[in-house]
């Protein structure tokens, strides 16, 4: 058993491959404590945090970019637990170390019970919202692991071979960054998908890509998102990628998705080239500020005005 983590005999194995829910303590830092959150908040600058939220516009859903100006981090967590706003904190590995630490260690001790297990590029962010806030159903490119801390969420977890759910011409955009990750979706579906109860001091990951939509059940959500690479993850990736720059550039229709093979280390080294090349450029999108929030009411949004509104830049 380790300091952070706490895997029973057969699950670690599954890390990195399969659905697992593993158990964790990393409750026991106090880091995650309304104070430690405030106090981190606090001391977040602009460039690492970003603070969002979604307005209807007619029938769509807009996703919503804002600031939290000069409050102090107790009334942003105040404001996301009455309101409907959640916040993202980036970049441990500057503004955090000591979050980036606890993480490293869980990964070390899950990679130490399970000798075939590599895992790199790891990203972790702090995820903070609202009781009833939701994700929408969606793909990620790397793998992902979900550290659950505080509040109780529903993850619904979909199968990542269906070519319904996720078509492969739908993940190779998602790669091709010329979409949001999020896809098309039936509600038919949640019939076959796997839906876990989150509740504190319990992580989850799942099969590389498989879509997945987040419904926060009870009380101010907290959980680290942690998103790794492995040697086959970054196999699929090239191979998807080079599949969906020819289909697109090349007007070729990809015949295998394999990632083992000559043909699956061809890809990937044609993958590398086209990135190099910079033939296809990644199709940037501004993030512009468009609320802040109200000091008098924390449950309520202010919105900016198009005129006034200013591009949020991320580092
Ligand atoms: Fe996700």
């Amino acid at each position: 058993m380790g300091r952070w983590t706490q895997v029973s005999q057969g699950s670690a194995d599954e890390f990195g491959k399969g659905q697992v829910s593993i158990q964790h303590k990393l409750n026991e830092s106090g880091y995650f404590t309304d104070e430690a959150l405030a106090e981190l908040i606090d001391r977040y600058p602009r460039e690492y945090y970003m603070l969002n939220s979604m307005t209807k516009q007619g029938e769509e859903r807009v996703w919503r970019h804002g600031d939290k100006g000069d409050l102090k981090g107790a009334d942003v967590l105040k404001a996301i637990h009455d309101g409907r706003v959640w916040m993202c904190l980036r970049r441990f590995d500057i503004v955090a170390p000591e979050l980036q630490n606890i993480i490293d260690e869980s990964f070390e001790e899950l990679e130490a019970g399970n000798p075939e297990l590599k895992t790199f590029k790891r990203d972790s962010s702090l995820l903070i919202s609202s009781p009833n806030a939701r994700v929408f159903y969606h793909t990620d490119i790397p793998y992902i692991c979900l550290w659950h801390l505080r509040g109780k969420k529903r993850v619904w977890v979909y199968d990542a071979e269906n070519k319904t759910h996720l078509p492969d011409q739908t993940l190779e955009g998602v790669i091709l960054k010329e979409t949001e990750e999020e896809v098309a979706y039936d509600e038919a579906w949640d019939r076959e998908a796997q839906s876990v109860l989150l509740e504190p001091g319990q992580a989850l990951s799942w099969k590389l890509n498989a879509p997945h939509r987040v419904d926060n059940v009870e009380g101010l959500n907290v959980s680290i998102t942690t998103e790794f690479f492995t040697p086959a993850a970054q196999r699929k990736y090239g191979v998807y990628y080079t599949n969906g720059y020819m289909r697109r550039y090349m007007g070729w229709e990809p015949k295998s998705t394999n990632i083992d093979g000559l043909g699956a280390y061809a890809k990937c080294a044609a993958a590398l080239g086209i990135k190099k090349l910079g033939l296809i450029k990644d199709q940037e999108r501004k993030m512009m500020c468009s609320f802040t929030i109200d000091k008098d009411d924390l449950t309520q949004i202010v919105d900016i005005p198009a005129n006034d509104q200013w591009e949020i830049k991320q580092a």
